[in-house]
């Protein structure tokens, strides 16, 4: 077994078709990706087991597809035109850029790795003075230079702005949505009277958004366009520290169910001081990423801040009357809230393997969920001879599987390619196959084999593709 490197990742992901620099032959652009073949099928497949798992097993949750664009008044509620943004720094020496929050904290962490027990402030809950004096006194450095010599803090707005219609002025202007959770807030009544939906009430939706990030990187972990999945469950107050705790566990759980390994996952929860002041709770999940651990989830129990918020902005009552006891008050929210790219990028550190198969030889498997994997399987005829009856068996497991068919190169390389996109399941045909109507199938993992009829294959793969 070996750990990948962002480096490894990142060829891999390019070689195989999982990701590409976005407008390569342009030179690229910093920090944008495109997914390829094999990425865009993982990423369905992500986006389909978050869906099937929070809105459609939940008797409560529904789900909504609302516009990136929207009324830029709803960012004046959201607080994101006065406060959405980043503490930044720019180093006098070498003219880098830092987040000074990030500086902190990577220092903080560096001071802990080598066994300081000092209780230090939370990074986020520091005033801009407050970063810049502990910045001089630990004398924490450039990282690009080394160098402690850094501009004062500006703040700077994270919200990509355009304009509508043909003049580029104020009146126009609107912002590329920063999260997709807006559009739900905005929705919650409509939702409500529509499906004559009661308390507690989830709506969740996938989609994307956009940051204009100080620092992103780390290949698809930080980008300024991301994908989100997001669920704002709303609940009468005095039930909302339950519902905060058991999405908590669910979110965890899930992140196990798609494949991710417990030692590579933990609780963070925020302190006090971290927290913002409408929140009554919240807790990240954080993944051991090849650099280190990092956020993946937020759940956040977001009290009655938004629903407050976008009633006292847009003069509509948010208030929600329970029709049995008539009791009435806004909701409370409790919002899990992960990236899906985020998501993506921890999947394919964790399914990454390399196995020594005897005689010095190894081979490289992306270990993935079965459900999980971009290609669940492959046929593999041994002959041209046998390309009729192999073509047969690929048409009819193509109306249900993604599956690929591969007639080049001995069975062996045939077998390395499909470990290495983690497909689950080789299908060979043989000379056997045509008396028999019979195939062999040959698992990703244990590379055991086992003969199974061609008019078995779906309900077999069925069997051992879901749990
Ligand atoms: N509505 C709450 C919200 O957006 P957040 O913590 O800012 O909260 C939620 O974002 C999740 O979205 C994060 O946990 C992360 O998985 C993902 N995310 C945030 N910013 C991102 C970025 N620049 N690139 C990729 N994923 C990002």
């Amino acid at each position: 077994m070996s750990k990948i490197t962002m480096q490894d990742l990142v060829s891999l992901c390019k070689n195989r078709g999982f990701i590409y620099a976005d407008s390569e032959i342009y030179g690229g652009l910093s920090n944008s990706w495109d997914y390829g073949p094999l990425g865009v099928e993982l990423k369905n497949n992500i986006k389909k087991a978050w869906w099937r798992r929070f809105i459609q097993q939940e008797p409560n949750n529904v789900g909504l597809d609302s516009a990136i664009i929207m009324n830029p008044r709803v960012w004046e509620a959201s607080g994101h035109l006065s406060g959405f943004s980043d503490p930044l720094m720019d180093c006098r020496n070498c003219k880098s850029r830092h987040r000074a929050d990030k500086l902190i904290e990577e220092w903080i962490v560096k001071q802990q790795d080598n066994g300081s027990t000092e209780e230090y402030p939370s990074a986020e809950a520091m005033s801009d003075e407050e970063s810049q004096a502990f910045i001089r006194e630990h004398n924490i450095t450039c990282p690009n230079c080394g160098k402690c010599d850094f501009t004062p803090i500006r703040k700077f707005n994270l919200m990509f702005k355009t304009f509508i219609g043909v003049t580029e002025d104020a009146k126009g202007t609107v912002y590329l949505r920063p999260e997709t959770c807006a559009g739900i807030f905005t929705n919650f009544k409509n939702v409500l009277r529509s499906t004559r939906g009661k308390l507690p009430l989830g709506i969740g939706q996938i989609g994307k958004a956009f940051r204009n990030e100080i620092t992103p990187g780390n290949f698809i972990f930080r980008t300024r366009e991301f994908e989100q999945m997001e669920l704002e469950f709303f609940c009468n107050p005095s039930e909302g520290m339950d519902w905060f705790k058991k999405y908590r566990t669910a979110c965890m759980e899930f992140a196990k169910y798609l494949g991710l390994s417990d030692k590579n996952l933990r609780f963070r929860d925020h302190s006090p001081e971290e927290l913002v002041f409408y929140s009554a709770g919240t807790t990240d999940i954080e993944y051991k990423y090849p650099f280190g651990w990092s956020e993946l989830w937020g759940i956040a129990y977001r009290t009655d801040y938004d629903l407050s918020r976008h009633s006292e902005f847009s003069g509509e009552d948010m208030t929600y009357t329970d029709p049995f006891t008539q009791e009435q008050y806004i909701p409370h929210v409790v919002e899990p809230s992960v990236g899906v790219d985020r998501m993506l990028l921890a999947i394919l550190c964790d399914a990454y393997r390399v196995e020594k198969i005897g005689d010095g030889d190894e081979r490289v498997v992306m270990g993935f969920k079965k459900s999980l994997a971009p290609i669940k399987c492959a046929v593999l005829p041994l002959s041209k001879k046998l390309e009729d009856i192999a073509s047969n068996v690929y048409g009819e497991l193509s109306k249900n599987w993604r599956v690929e068919y591969d007639t080049t190169g001995s069975i062996g390389k045939r077998y390395r390619r499909q470990d290495e996109i983690g497909t689950p399941y080789c299908i060979t045909i043989d000379f056997d196959t045509e008396n028999d109507k019979s195939v062999t199938i040959r698992d990703r993992d244990t590379m055991q084999q086992v003969r199974v009829k061609i008019d078995d294959l779906d309900a077999w793969l069925h069997e051992h593709i879901y749990d």
